[in-house]
């Protein structure tokens, strides 16, 4: 399956993503046809390198080792130094304004990557080929790169699109439970948004999603990346329609914050989505049966639904306050109204928030 991200508006224009089972076959020949004789330089998380570098290097992705580079992808090495490592390493190799790079990795390579390739020579084209869930559904499309401060997450980054992004569910066999949950995350998320069949097939599909079962993963990622795939297009720079994929992310992102980020993303959005699911109730926007089916799901998966005891529910609307100002916003709450279809709400009271947060276990 093949479908294209196009940008009018974007220097980029089109971004190709490619997805099945077969891809990984078709990157060698697809990025020389791309390339024109230009070179690619290979960006691998270095945790990935040892376990998939070798089906990599017998699919003839590259044609001398010294155009590969690995580095430390965890998220507390997601920094500046990061792109200076990459950047120097990219200058012995040889990189010039007519090379490329390929992220292979899970989201922080190709944030990362993506950043790097952005100003690297004032900016050369990229690819991505994600290897975790959420970077399948979510960090590999749309263009937005970055690195974190230690201020905050992602505050330095660039819109840049990749040129092609290969999707293969294969990649999700050497995955963590841990880390297929945070990416299942994501894809409940797309579903609530605007896929009731989605949402459907994850329901009676749990066991073979678990089991890795390829088709049901790929049936999954690809319905995932088709519905960011349209709400980027509408809206590439997120100045309006874009922040429907904020959904279950205000009250995440504070909960991450609060926790030292010891709580992982995809475990906070659930709660986030769960909180939002309760104030759509409340408001009387959704039915409290559709509250009990995404309650369900994600504890079916293992994800928590409440808040942790120890958070207090005047610390979480402080983090989100903080989060306003720094976005220089309203505070848009995306808001559930059945599974397939969400609304924006500016109108949230802090109390009325306070008091669900308190419902769902936050302290006083
Ligand atoms: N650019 C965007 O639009 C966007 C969107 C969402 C998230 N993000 C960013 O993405 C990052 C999170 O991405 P992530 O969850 O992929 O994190 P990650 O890149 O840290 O990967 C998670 C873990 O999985 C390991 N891993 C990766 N692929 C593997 C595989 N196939 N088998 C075994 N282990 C594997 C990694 O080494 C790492 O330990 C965050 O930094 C977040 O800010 C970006
Ligand atoms: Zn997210």
């Amino acid at each position: 399956m093949k479908f294209n991200l196009s940008l009018p508006g974007s220097p980029a224009r089109v971004s190709e993503i490619i997805i099945g089972k077969d891809v990984l076959e078709q990157v060698s020949g697809n990025l020389e046809k791309a390339l024109g004789g230009r070179s690619a330089y290979w960006i691998w998380d270095e945790a990935v390198w040892p376990l998939w570098g070798r089906m990599a290097a017998d699919l003839g992705w590259w044609r001398t080792e010294d155009r590969v580079i690995a580095f430390a992808a965890s998220e507390p090495a997601k920094r500046l130094s990061a792109v200076e490592f990459l950047a120097r390493r990219l200058i012995t190799a040889g990189a010039d304004r007519d090379s490329a790079l390929v992220a292979v990795g899970g989201g922080v390579t190709g944030d990362v990557t993506g950043f790097t390739a952005s100003i690297y020579m004032r900016g050369i084209p990229h690819f991505q080929v994600p290897t975790t869930l959420l970077a399948q559904v979510d960090s590999s499309i749309g263009g937005k790169t970055g690195v974190d401060l230690p201020d905050g997450k992602n505050l330095l980054g660039t819109f840049h699109q990749p040129r092609q992004v290969y999707v293969d569910p294969r990649f999700l066999k050497t995955l963590p439970d841990e880390e297929l949950r945070q990416g299942m995350a994501e894809v409940i998320k797309s579903a609530i948004i605007g896929d009731e069949v989605l949402w459907k097939f994850v329901e009676s599909h749990s066991q073979a999603l678990r089991n890795r079962d390829e088709e049901s993963l790929l049936r999954i990622v690809s319905a995932s990346c088709l519905l960011k795939t349209r709400v980027v297009e509408a809206d590439e720079k997120e100045s309006g329609g874009r922040r429907v994929l904020n959904l279950g992310h205000t009250v995440g992102h504070a909960l991450e914050k609060l926790s030292g980020f010891s709580l992982k993303h995809g475990d906070c959005v659930a709660v986030g989505m769960v909180v939002a699911a309760h104030l759509s109730c409340r408001l009387g926007a959704m039915q409290v049966s559709d509250l009990e089916r995404i309650e369900n799901l994600c504890e079916s998966w293992n994800m928590p639904v409440r808040i942790p005891a120890q958070v207090s529910a005047d610390a979480i609307v402080k983090a989100i306050q903080a989060d306003k100002k720094r976005i220089g916003g309203k505070l848009h709450f995306i808001l559930p109204v059945r599974i397939g279809e969400v609304i924006e709400y500016t109108g949230l009271e802090n109390d009325e928030l306070k008091t669900v947060l308190r419902l769902l276990g936050a302290a006083s």
